[in-house]
């Protein structure tokens, strides 16, 4: 099997097509390097779509991986483990949270807390308060529960009937949450900074608003953040430096720094809906992936990688704008932390994705958020001389772009 040809067409022969993966197949990483099959050496502006928080083969979780590796991989939720029960403890002691959930992604970690948000609401407030308002340009994963509280019809469609009772309002538009929002209403659901619909933050009096219409009427707040937690905004979470406190909270992304994992956060009143049996994960709480992320949440959450991000998105967002003065291309440059996006002005009007092909060209992969932005969502540990040489590359790309 080893001599096996492994190329990009072997892609079309035997995988599912519900992806359209670039031509390069990348073998290794270290730190924001990554090298193809042919050698060749690309800066990695992406890191896995805000997952790779430390980078490729960052040491610290290379050797928790082997030293958890050579112990114990997996139980089940019948038994308990170590690594769990030392994360866990490490989550609730940095954040509002009493409880957790672990499982395998954001798509399970969202399943899991709207589906607690329901429970909790039908025990406390009778069978009628079932109503999930959630914002349109969300995204919130591809189960059917999520994909359907996400505010992206075309995502949606297609799979016959939807679960029910599920409303979308515009982001930063409190009239309209107002209007819709009632005492049936069992939760709100948000990104505190929207990143698949193009990385967009809240206006800052409005997720203070939403908290208060949630107390108002009894329904639980739950913040996703899937792609904006573990650092990637300069905070442990996002909410941190909001100034609101969520009742339910979802991590995956960068928890794991590359190594699969999904938790849930809430608090000891609400958490106790979820009794024994009522939901689960054979997956969820593994140790390999529990003692990876004990590694990652340890390494990130320390002052000099939380203000390194910080530091960080001042790099960028000069040398983003030092590339706009010159080729006009970016309407402005937006997003938090190292969660960044370009928005294409009017004459480049949706071709994001143009942009990311040519930055593959120069050696340099970057996401898009939607067909309008250029999306960077690099390693919070990324060195000054990657940025710099990323950035670099990614100039002669838009230069490409822009002449033709
Ligand atoms: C905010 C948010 N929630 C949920 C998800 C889904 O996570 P996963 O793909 O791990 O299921 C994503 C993925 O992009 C996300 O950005």
């Amino acid at each position: 099997m080893s001599d096996m040809a492994v190329t990009r067409e072997v892609f079309d022969q035997v995988m599912v097509p519900n992806y359209s993966p670039a031509e390069v197949i990348p073998v290794r990483g270290l730190g924001a390097r990554v090298w193809d099959q042919q050698n060749r050496e690309y800066i990695d502006f992406a890191g896995g779509i805000a997952v790779n928080c430390l980078g490729h083969c960052h040491p610290v979780l290379v050797s928790a991986l082997k030293e958890q590796g050579e112990k114990l991989w997996h139980l089940s939720n019948v038994m308990t483990n170590e690594p769990a029960l030392r994360l866990a403890r490490k989550m609730v002691d940095a954040t509002f949270a009493d409880k957790v959930f672990f499982c395998n992604s954001g798509g399970e970690a969202n399943e899991a807390a709207f589906k607690l948000a329901r429970r909790y609401a039908i025990d406390h407030f009778g069978p009628e308060k079932t109503q999930i308002i959630a914002f349109k340009q969300g995204f919130h994963g591809r189960t059917f529960f999520t994909v359907t509280v996400g505010g992206q019809e075309s995502y949606s469609d297609g799979f016959g009937p939807k679960p029910g009772d599920i409303d979308h309002v515009a982001y930063n538009d409190l009239d309209a949450l107002k209007a819709i929002m009632s005492d049936r209403t069992c939760a709100v659901v948000m990104e505190p900074l929207q990143g698949e619909g193009g990385i967009i933050s809240p206006d800052a009096d409005f997720v203070k608003a939403v908290r208060e219409l949630c107390d108002r009427h009894n329904a639980l707040l739950v913040f996703d953040e899937v792609q904006t937690g573990v650092g990637r905004t300069g905070a442990l979470y996002a909410y941190m430096d909001l100034g609101v406190t969520p009742d339910i909270l979802t991590s995956a992304k960068a928890l794991g720094g590359g190594f699969p994992i999904g938790a849930m956060l809430t608090t000891d009143k609400i958490a106790a809906s979820l009794k024994v049996g009522t939901h689960g994960s054979t997956y969820g709480g593994n140790p390999l992936a529990c003692a990876v992320a004990e590694a990652a949440f340890d390494t990130v959450n320390t002052d000099a990688v939380l203000n390194g991000v910080k530091e960080r998105e001042s790099w960028y967002r000069e040398g983003l704008e030092a590339i706009n003065a010159k080729y006009h291309c970016f309407e402005q440059v937006r997003g938090k932390g190292l969660l960044l996006g370009c928005v294409l002005n009017e004459t480049f009007q949706d071709r994001a994705r143009d942009f990311l092909m040519a930055s593959m060209e120069e050696q340099l992969m970057v996401l898009v958020a939607g067909a309008n932005v250029i999306r960077f969502a690099p390693s919070l540990v990324i060195t000054k001389e990657e940025v710099v040489e990323g950035l670099a590359r990614f100039e002669r790309a838009v230069a490409r772009v822009v002449n033709g």
